[in-house]
């Protein structure tokens, strides 16, 4: 039997990104946002309107179709105007998803593989892709000449922040020769960079 995982005994574990959204959402347009494997990160609905989760645990699959437990958890926790829509979908994003094509303003690719190498097609043209280096994404994202730089979140103390000043310090290799795509996806991990942040926040042409 698929034991119970709340984003609450989650939190616990990985802190509360609730922050980062809200900075996010307080300096862009976001009304609908993408979380490919989002496990039971509930976060972002605290901020933006309409948010479509998938992952192919079942115990992401529990949670999300125990509405009440998930509305229960957002409860006091959402800013105005988000958590209008709360989507769940037990795929693999590797695979087509019942999304639309460039539907969505923000795909969030945290910690989950090469999120935005499958998914970036439904992003909405301008739309926003927040990736850390993780698992590579952020690093190749930063080698796409269709997507530029336009935040970097920071993280100290469990508080997140987002600017937007200075962005060229940031995604400089420490080893140019890493900075390599097919390099970055055969090793499934990002490169190192001379300052790193928490994650970035890149638009799409
Ligand atoms: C390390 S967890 C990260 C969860 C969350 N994004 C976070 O930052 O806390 C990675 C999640 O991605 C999911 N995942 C990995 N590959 C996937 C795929 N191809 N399709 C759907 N979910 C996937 C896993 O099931 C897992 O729940």
């Amino acid at each position: 039997m698929t034991r119970i995982v709340t984003w609450g005994q989650y939190r616990e574990s990985i802190g509360d990104r609730s922050g980062l959204f809200a900075a996010l959402v307080e300096a862009w347009p976001i009304e609908t946002a993408l979380y490919p494997g989002s496990y039971v990160d509930l976060s972002p609905s605290t901020a933006i309107p309409s948010v479509t989760y998938v992952d192919t645990d079942a115990r992401a699959a529990k949670y999300f179709a125990d509405h009440a437990r998930v509305r229960g958890e957002l409860d006091g926790r959402t800013r105005p105007g988000a958590a209008i829509q709360v989507d769940f979908l037990s795929s693999d994003y590797t695979r087509p998803l019942a999304v639309t094509d460039g539907s969505v303003d923000l795909l969030i690719s945290l910690y989950a593989g090469p999120v935005s190498d499958h998914c970036r097609r439904y992003l909405r043209r301008g739309g926003w892709l927040l990736a850390n280096s993780s698992h590579g994404d952020a690093s190749l994202a930063a080698l796409d000449p269709t997507f530029r730089l336009v935040g970097v979140v920071e993280c100290r103390g469990g508080r997140y922040s987002l600017g937007a000043d200075g962005l060229e310090a940031y995604l400089v290799p420490k080893r140019p020769e890493a900075a390599d795509g097919d390099l970055i996806r055969r090793a499934g991990k990002g490169i190192a960079y001379t300052r790193p942040a928490f994650a970035y926040l890149f638009q799409s042409d």
